[in-house]
């Protein structure tokens, strides 16, 4: 099947190179039965590849098995994947197949894969090498033959680095790599899913349709798109819904574009502006939740920087100097060294693609959150834990407790907000 019928058949909208390539690769492979491991930000539409690859392939006629890795509860990701028997545990009061037991024959699509707990990722990899795999609670191999795919957005390299995944693993998933484009990285096709979002939204509801002013459309692509996809189809459907005047201004978009103007969340972006895959919100996140023991040393750089003094153990060299002509705070994490630089004047609220020698950079209109600079430090309160719990229950009232709707704007695992709920011991309503 060539690649146009192929965007025809599953609904994928884009012309761009990198995007067609991803598309052939999946075509090439999939009847195959390698592993296929499918890269790419949040929201590109990396979840169109193991449905290529199913369809595609001789396994079509059985199941296609999609598990969200990062949705299921520690304690039973391995009886869901595997099964268990009965009794193997207080609740296990009959036997269960798991999916790789019903997908027998067919595709297993692992999504958000790098969130699986290392125990699981054992059983996973002893699958993949085998065929075999154990129920909970048993010692009896079974076999199946299922084809894996599994997608992750998030660095894979650095979690086997930080000890959170197998390297075992990480090479047998990756037989095939498919990298799926950000929409940064496809300007060109940016105006083309907006018209087909827009006009989806205006036939379905009997709306008249809209059209882009030339401003409009000029900001549309130069808006980059954290949420990439995901977020212009939202950004689209939204504005043709609402948006009284059929041909949008550039300031009516912009009241649409989130991080433009309302968000005040930091923004750290990688030497490319992309670093290793992940969009800003991802990075912001894995850096925050994992750098807890580095928050006590940011907020002394922040209080000393407020006092115009900077332990020379802080500073770095050879980077844009920070407020009064202080060399900029910084602080590190494993290899990684991150550095507070103020914008210049002028700044455009848009974040700076930063040349610096790989250091992350928070335009001051973005760091807000953690530093405000119009406010004294001591008056604030500046724990991160603090700020994480608010963000959580701010998403949690915007989706009206929906956890995965919240978790998905947060840049986080549905694991992960759960985990964090009960940590913070933010009420939920039933
Ligand atoms: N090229 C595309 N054409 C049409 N819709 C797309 C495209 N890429 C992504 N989408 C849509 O964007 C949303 C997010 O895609 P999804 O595959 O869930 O992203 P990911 O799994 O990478 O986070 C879905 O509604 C999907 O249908
Ligand atoms: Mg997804």
């Amino acid at each position: 099947m060539d690649i146009q019928s192929i965007k025809q058949r599953f609904g994928i909208i884009g012309n761009s190179p990198l995007l067609n390539r991803a598309i052939d690769i999946a075509a090439q492979v999939a009847n195959t039965d390698l592993s296929v491991l499918v890269l790419g930000e949040s929201g590109s539409g990396k979840e169109f590849f193991p449905k290529i690859i199913h369809e595609l392939s001789a396994r079509k006629h059985n199941s296609y098995v999609a598990i969200n890795c990062g949705a299921i509860p520690e304690g039973t990701i391995d009886s869901e994947l595997f099964g268990h028997e009965k009794g193997s545990f207080t609740d296990a009061r009959e036997a269960r197949k798991g999916y790789f037991e019903e997908a027998n024959g067919g595709t297993i699509f692992l999504d958000e894969v790098a969130e699986l707990p290392l125990s699981t990722q054992v059983r996973l990899l002893r699958v993949l090498e085998t065929g075999e795999f154990l129920k909970v609670g048993s010692s009896k191999a079974q076999k199946t033959n299922v084809r894996v795919v599994a997608a992750t957005n998030v660095n894979v390299p650095e979690q086997i680095q930080l000890g959170r995944f197998r390297e075992d693993l990480y090479y047998r998933l990756n037989a095939i790599t498919i990298q799926v484009p950000s929409l940064r990285q496809r300007p060109e096709d940016i105006e083309l899913l907006f018209r087909k979002f827009s006009t989806d939204t205006s036939e379905k509801y009997h709306i008249p349709p809209l059209t882009l002013s030339e401003e409009a459309r000029q900001l549309l692509i130069s808006y980059p798109w954290p949420g990439n996809v995901r977020q212009l189809k939202n950004v689209s459907e939204q504005i043709t819904i609402i948006e009284k005047d059929r041909t949008l201004s550039a300031e009516a978009l912009k009241r649409s574009l989130p991080d433009m103007n309302v968000s005040r969340l930091p923004v750290l972006l990688g030497k490319n502006g992309n670093a290793s895959g992940m969009n800003e919100r991802e990075i912001l996140y894995s850096v925050l939740f994992d750098m807890q023991k580095d928050i006590h040393q940011l907020q002394e750089a922040v209080a000393q920087l407020s006092d115009g003094h900077i332990p020379a153990s802080r500073t770095a060299e050879g980077i844009s100097p920070g407020i009064d002509n202080h060399p900029a705070p910084t602080f590190s994490s494993g290899r990684n060294t991150y550095t507070l630089i103020p914008a210049e004047a002028g700044h455009d609220n848009f974040p700076k693609r930063s040349e610096e020698h790989g250091a992350f950079v928070i335009p001051q209109a973005q760091a807000e959150v953690i530093t405000e600079p119009t406010r004294t430090v001591e008056d604030e309160d500046l724990s991160l834990e603090k700020r994480e719990k608010i963000l959580i229950e701010k998403a949690l009232v915007k989706y009206h407790g929906n956890r995965r709707k919240a978790a998905a704007e947060l840049g986080i695992s549905e694991r992960t907000i759960y985990r964090k709920i009960k940590e913070y011991g933010i009420a939920m309503e039933e």
